[in-house]
Parts: C-alpha cells; sequence; structure tokens
C-alpha cells in the first residue's frame, strides 16, 4: 500500500497526490496485505455463514440476547453515538460491557475475536469522564499536526482503557457550506488543510504498528464528498446532511478526495462509504467509487464499513440493497437492529447466485487482514481489556493537552484598543451569556450523547466562568448574570455565546444568524458602558451582525471540550492567540458561498 501502489490518475490528482507525499509519514510496520497467507489459510477454513458473520455489525444496544454473537458468529459489534452499557454510563461499565461481549467470541468454533468500534471523534466522548478535546473544526485552526497526532493517541489510550480497539474516526470531509449540520466535523474548507490533519490524526490513532496494545484502529470518513452536498438535496428536500454532491469528477478528486488518498498512505485501516450521494447514486451503492477508485486505483487493502443503516436508503427491498452495497464493495455492514435480516439475506444471495463467493472471499479477507494486523490472532494475547490503562484515563495529564489544544485553537478576530489581554487584577469582571456557565455547551455534539446536550454532560472538565474564577487574582470579583444584566461598575464585561449541541442532519441550519438571546446578552453588557469581550462557542461561523461592532474583543472558541481553562489562557495572555480561520467567515447569509467577500477570509487571525 502507500504512494508506491497508488496509480497516477491524470493530471488534476497527481497534484493532490504530490501533497500527500511531502507529508511526513512513518510507515506502518507491515502493510495490511503483508497478513494474507495468516487471513486466506483461516478463510479456507470458514463456513458461508461463518464468512457472513465476519461481515457483520450490529449495535449492542439491540443485541437483546447476547447468545446472538455466538450462533451468527458475528464479526464486529458497535456502539452509535447514544449506546451506552445497559448498567450506565461509566468507565467500569464500558470496559465491563466490552468483556462481556468478547467473550462471547471465545465461544464461536474459530474463536475469532470481535472488532469493536465506537465514534471517539474529540477523545472517547460516549465515556462519562473522558477527557473531551476539541471538536475538527477547532483543529484546523491550530494548523498543528504534531497536536492533532499527540490528540489521536491520548484518545486512542482512552479507547483502549475500555478495551475498544476501533474508532469511526477521523472524519476528512471538507465542507464547502458551513450550513451543514456536521461542519464541525472536519478540519476546514481546505483539502490540503484536511489531508494533513487527517494524516495525522490516522497516525495518532493507529500508531507504527497496529499489533501494538495501545494502537486504535481508524476509519477515514464519510467517503467521499460528504461536505460537497447541494443545500436543498438531503432527504424530503432539506438541507444539506446525506444529500447529494453536484460536481465534475475532477472536482471531487481535487476537494473531497485528498484525504483518503493521504489516510491509505498511512495505512488506514477502515474506510467508511457516505450517506451521501455523487450526482444522484449513492456512495453506498457505488462501485465506481468503493472498488474501482479506492481499492483498485488506490490500492486500499483495509475493509469498508457501512454507515448506521445506511443501507437501507439504497432499495426499498433490504435484500436488494444489500446486493447492491456488497456487489458495489462494501465490506462490513453497520446493521444495528436488522442483523438477522442482513445474515439471511446476504446467505440467500450468494446461493442464489446474486453476490459472487469472490466477493464475500475479498470482503473477509480484508476483515481478517485487520484482526491479524491488530495482534487479534495471536494465540495467547487475551482481548479482554487492560485495565491498567484506566489510571490515565481523564487524567490531568491529558486535561492539559486538550488544555493547550483548545488555546492553541482559539481565532482572535477583533481586538480593539487593547482590551485583550485582561488583567487578572481588575476589581471586578462582569460574565454573561448562555454558554459561560455550560460544559455540555462547550462540548457540543457527539458527546456522551449522539446529539450532545447543555449543562453539566460530564465529569470533570471546567466550564469558561469556572476558568475565569481560577484564572483571576483573589482581589477580584467575578460577578455572572446570563442575560448579561447588571453589569454597571465592571472593568470588562465577558458574554460568551453561540450555538447549543447538535449533530448531523439536526445541525443543518438555513439561517446562520446569531440567536436573540446572545444578541441581547450582549446588548445588556454593552449598556453599561464597559469594554465587552465576545467568545463565540460553535460548529461554525455564524453571522455576527451588529454583536462585531458592539464588541471591542472577539474570539471565535468554536467547540473546546471540557477544558474551558484553554480559553482562559489566551483571555488573560497567558498565552498569546496563534489560531486561524479553518473556514472563511460570511458576513452575511447572502454572501455565503462568496469566500472572496468574505467578512475573515480563511486564515485569518489576529494576535496581541
Ligand atoms: C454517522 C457516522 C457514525 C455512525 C456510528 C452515523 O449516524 O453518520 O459518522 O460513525 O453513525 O455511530
Amino acid at each position: 500500500m502507500r504512494k508506491t501502489s497508488a496509480k497516477v490518475w491524470g493530471a488534476v490528482l497527481t497534484a493532490a497526490i504530490a501533497v500527500a507525499v511531502s507529508l511526513p509519514a512513518a510507515p506502518p510496520a507491515k502493510t495490511l496485505a503483508s497478513f494474507d497467507p495468516q487471513a486466506k489459510a483461516l478463510l479456507a477454513r470458514m463456513t458461508l455463514e461463518e464468512k457472513i458473520g465476519q461481515m457483520t455489525q450490529p449495535d449492542q444496544e439491540y443485541v437483546k440476547d447476547l447468545a446472538d454473537l455466538e450462533k451468527y458468529a458475528i464479526g464486529s459489534v458497535l456502539s452509535g453515538g447514544s449506546s451506552d452499557p445497559k448498567e450506565g454510563n461509566s468507565l467500569g461499565a464500558w470496559t465491563d460491557m466490552y468483556d462481556r461481549i468478547q467473550q462471547h467470541s471465545a465461544k464461536t468454533r474459530l474463536r475469532i475475536p470481535i472488532l469493536y468500534g465506537v465514534d471517539a471523534l474529540h477523545g472517547h466522548n460516549n465515556v462519562l469522564g473522558a477527557v473531551i478535546f476539541p471538536h475538527n473544526v477547532g483543529l484546523g485552526c491550530a494548523r498543528n499536526a504534531a497536536l492533532v497526532e499527540k490528540i489521536a493517541r491520548i484518545t486512542a489510550e482512552e479507547v483502549r482503557a475500555t478495551g475498544i480497539q476501533w474508532t469511526f474516526a477521523p472524519c476528512v470531509a471538507v465542507p464547502q457550506d458551513v450550513r451543514w449540520g456536521r461542519t464541525y466535523e472536519g478540519f476546514g474548507e481546505d483539502p490540503a488543510l484536511v489531508q494533513e490533519l487527517g494524516a495525522a490524526a490516522v497516525r495518532g490513532l493507529q500508531g507504527e504498528d497496529l499489533a501494538n496494545p495501545l494502537a486504535v484502529l481508524a476509519c477515514a470518513k464519510h467517503y467521499v464528498g460528504d461536505g460537497g452536498t447541494a443545500f436543498g438535496s438531503a432527504r424530503g428536500g432539506k438541507g444539506l446532511d446525506q444529500g447529494d454532491t453536484r460536481v465534475d469528477e475532477a472536482t471531487l478528486r481535487r476537494i473531497h478526495l485528498p484525504g483518503y488518498v493521504a489516510a491509505i498512505r498511512e495505512g488506514v485501516g477502515t474506510i467508511m462509504p457516505s450517506y451521501s450521494s455523487w450526482n444522484g447514486v449513492k456512495c453506498s451503492a457505488s462501485k465506481r467509487l468503493l472498488t474501482e477508485i479506492l481499492k483498485q486505483e488506490l490500492g486500499f487493502q483495509g475493509f469498508l464499513i457501512s454507515d448506521y443503516n445506511a443501507l437501507d436508503q439504497l432499495a426499498p427491498d433490504f435484500k436488494e440493497a444489500i446486493a447492491i452495497s456488497i456487489n458495489a464493495g462494501m465490506d462490513m455492514a453497520m446493521v444495528p437492529e436488522r442483523y438477522r435480516e442482513f445474515i439471511a439475506g446476504l446467505e440467500g444471495l450468494v446461493k442464489e447466485g446474486k453476490v459472487p463467493m469472490a466477493r464475500i472471499d475479498d470482503a473477509v479477507t480484508r476483515i481478517l487482514r485487520v484482526k491479524f494486523a491488530l495482534g487479534m490472532m495471536d494465540q495467547g494475547r487475551s482481548q479482554l481489556a487492560d485495565r491498567k490503562l484506566q489510571k490515565s484515563f481523564g487524567s490531568a495529564e491529558h486535561r492539559a493537552v486538550a488544555r493547550d489544544a483548545v488555546r492553541q485553537s482559539l481565532v482572535l478576530l477583533k481586538n480593539e484598543r487593547g482590551t485583550l489581554p485582561l488583567a487578572k487584577g481588575a476589581a471586578r469582571i462582569h460574565v454573561g451569556g448562555k454558554n459561560a456557565d455550560d460544559l455540555g455547551n462547550q462540548c457540543g455534539g457527539w458527546t456522551i450523547d449522539w446529539q450532545g446536550k447543555s449543562g453539566a454532560v460530564t465529569s470533570g472538565g471546567t466550564t469558561i466562568l469556572a476558568a475565569i474564577r481560577k484564572a483571576v487574582g483573589s482581589a477580584t470579583r467575578v460577578t455572572f448574570a446570563k442575560d448579561g444584566t447588571g453589569a454597571a461598575g465592571a472593568a470588562v464585561g465577558v458574554v460568551v455565546i453561540g450555538e447549543k449541541p447538535y449533530a448531523e442532519f439536526d445541525g443543518d441550519r438555513a439561517d446562520l444568524s446569531l440567536a436573540a438571546e446572545d444578541v441581547a446578552a450582549v446588548n445588556n453588557m454593552k449598556a453599561a458602558g464597559i469594554p465587552v469581550v465576545v467568545v463565540l462557542l460553535s460548529g461554525r461561523p455564524l453571522i455576527l451582525g451588529e454583536v462585531l461592532e458592539k464588541a471591542d474583543a472577539l474570539v471565535a472558541a468554536w467547540l473546546p471540550g471540557s477544558e474551558g481553562e484553554g480559553v482562559t489562557d489566551v483571555l488573560f495572555g497567558d498565552f498569546a492567540p496563534t489560531g486561524k480561520l479553518s473556514f472563511s467567515w460570511p458576513r452575511t447569509m447572502q454572501q455565503l458561498g462568496e469566500r472572496q467577500a468574505a467578512l475573515f477570509a480563511y486564515g485569518y487571525g489576529l494576535k496581541y
């Protein structure tokens, strides 16, 4: 795999490859295909049922009887965004759940361990008490590949502490329209940036050798063009998420493909085809995209995992949908609830000659390669969780890296009359805004729950208000009113406003104007005649309108995660801002697509 096996696809793509080649890369110890002798020997011993079992991934939430794992020789299980252990959400319960499920694989005839997948997108974000890192939009502004790699390494360690060995990350989407509800999952609007940081994330997660017990299998997603869909092309004629990317092949390759080129060069073990379509054809149904481009041209040796229930969208008849996707090149199906139907359907299709046995063998070989590479097939190596790793789960050391990531991700957009940095010795600082004291809002979607939620969403972590209280000297009084009233007499006001958590299609917005309560909080603060610092927490640029005029200083802090002290490091001058916009910032909704008319251009960011 890597650049030697990637064919040259013509002038446009050559440029993309050239960028990829210049990336620093430590090639993995072994290519995935080097495990073929073992994988093929095992394949030769498998029945059709056992092969199909390897290709099946239910969500633990819907496996009511765990004996199904043995009965169907299931190859993989996932926890979707809100799929917690039935005992509740804690580090112990997650680990027990993983162990309980893994123990069932040992009872199958061939004892092939179960690969457990989860969305660890900004830390091990489903698990209470995990460190929550900034979402990718912020990391794109930090422009620091070494930092992304370090974050991915720590995330891998926290994931492994629960036994899990696979994350559906990194998202290498290149969002082209910030109305998209998944904008924050992408590193930025520029393919070169996404390519560089996506590669760093794969390196950090997988390490140099997947067999390392601290390595976690990565998954580049959502292949391909998920960030390029046309507004109004999504289901029901609304929004962007899961819609249609209407661009020619050269554009698709130039904007949306480079992230995958780089991830494959890094040895990424899995790729998730997108729900979205390319010129009317669902990516998850496209042989051209999955087999011809990804596997044949780019030489991808790992396996493809379908998105959650994505097969359901390919045809009204489920069995037909299975045939379309598997024949297109899908290797494993994420069928959270319909796993029995998938198994019966695929078995039928093979027996009827509608899915060739060679396709099944290719899919299973790819899955087994990855399991061998991960050391999962090593005799005598326990597949149960190594609970010693739990010592550093959510540790101060891990939080320090997250705090550093927060301060590097902040972008200073305005700073009049040297408003920032703030003095730590001011007599009184008045804080306002709905996001000032809300850990859930600062973490965003994909935090504990799929959609995220407002409030004290997880344990550990510091809100921005709490961080301000910690940062100032003992002589400073910090007062707080959510609506920004009562500021009179304060030396300065800090208003923390922006979005509330959302994920995927729920975050698609036709209008990105600030909420009325946010504008009111800034106005109330300003009415006291004091300098006002606005901190915006959001998954994308929002239309600032009059708030830009009212603010004396304005900081885009994105979705910083659990470590609010990274924000105060910048506010109080302990860390001078270095962040640069990873998206161009529109002035009005009308000018959304006109990057030359941007209020702040891509790459903008002030220093003080
Ligand atoms: C998302 C994926 C995610 C999967 C599993 C889907 O809804 O599109 O990004 O990996 O769920 O949770």
